[in-house]
């Protein structure tokens, strides 16, 4: 456990502080001229993002054992039987699950992101002031994140480092502030936006996403936590390509015009 910082001036310095400045522009020298290689420009991005075909990211009345509330597991029914699911969950032997098109989309989670920003309800159930610091997220000891994770709250608390290399911050940030944060962090790689739904809609009515994979699940939710409400012409930003897969869900990509 780190100490109580959540002043973001000391998030930032030891956020800085790791090792490798991947960032960073390289000048070089080739015979007489001085070269400039920048890094790539940092992403960010949502992956794997599950929404009923009324649009819910989740459902209603989440508890710390119904994570999803009244959805249940069946939002995130398709992504069970893949490699890469399979692999979050340190599976022993030969590597196991499906390696079709849910597996080809699901995989390209971890590739190439440095930092994660996530939504408070997505790290766990309690609202309000913390009555249990001793919460650590839904994933146990070693979380599949292995890098910082910013957890949006407006109820601060001390960063947690877990084995494995992922670190939880706790920030009362706006969307822009936790991104700039997070790319400080990311060393020049990309950021992921986790979720829940209401935090994914705040990053994306502020304009801040470049990619986003939508997994739209054939069940109606009608209750819960919707993805869309307010990004009327939301469309027009992006370019969308649904893909179908046998297992009954259709991956939708969008990427920044
Ligand atoms: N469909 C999927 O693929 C998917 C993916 C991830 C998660 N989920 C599910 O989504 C649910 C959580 O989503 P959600 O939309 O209810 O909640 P969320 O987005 O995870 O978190 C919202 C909470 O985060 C805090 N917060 C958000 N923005 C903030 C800001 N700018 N400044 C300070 N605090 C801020 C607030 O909590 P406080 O005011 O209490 O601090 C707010 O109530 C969970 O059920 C989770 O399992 C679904």
């Amino acid at each position: 456990m780190l100490g109580r910082p959540n002043d973001l001036s000391e998030i930032r310095s030891a956020a800085t502080d790791e090792p490798g400045d991947r960032g960073s522009s390289v000048w070089w020298h080739s015979g007489t001229t001085y070269l400039l290689r920048r890094a790539p420009m940092s992403r960010v991005r949502v992956h794997n993002f599950s929404v009923s075909l009324d649009g819910f990211g989740t459902g209603e009345g989440q508890s710390r054992e119904a994570p999803f509330g009244h959805a249940g597991t069946r939002l995130h029914e398709w992504f069970f039987p893949t490699r890469t699911f399979r692999s979050f969950h340190g599976a022993q032997g030969e590597p196991s699950g499906s390696t079709g098109v849910d597996d080809a989309l699901a995989g390209g989670w971890a590739t190439g992101v440095g930092a994660e920003i996530m939504g408070r309800g997505k790290f766990g159930p309690q609202r309000g002031p913390w009555a249990d610091e001793e919460w650590k997220g839904w994933w146990g000891d070693d979380p599949p994140f292995h890098t910082p994770v910013y957890v949006l709250t407006h109820h601060t608390r001390p960063s947690i480092a877990m084995t494995g290399g992922t670190t939880f911050h706790f920030i009362d940030s706006s969307p822009a502030e936790a991104l700039s944060l997070a790319k400080e962090s990311a060393g020049g790689l990309d950021v992921r936006i986790g979720g829940g739904p209401s935090t994914v809609r705040q990053f994306l009515a502020a304009d801040l996403i470049d990619y986003m994979h939508i997994v739209v699940v054939p069940i109606v939710l009608g209750r819960g936590e919707r993805l869309w409400d307010g990004l009327e012409g939301l469309e027009q930003r992006f370019d969308l390509e649904p893909v179908t897969s046998p297992s009954g869900v259709t991956h939708v990509t969008f990427a920044r015009r």
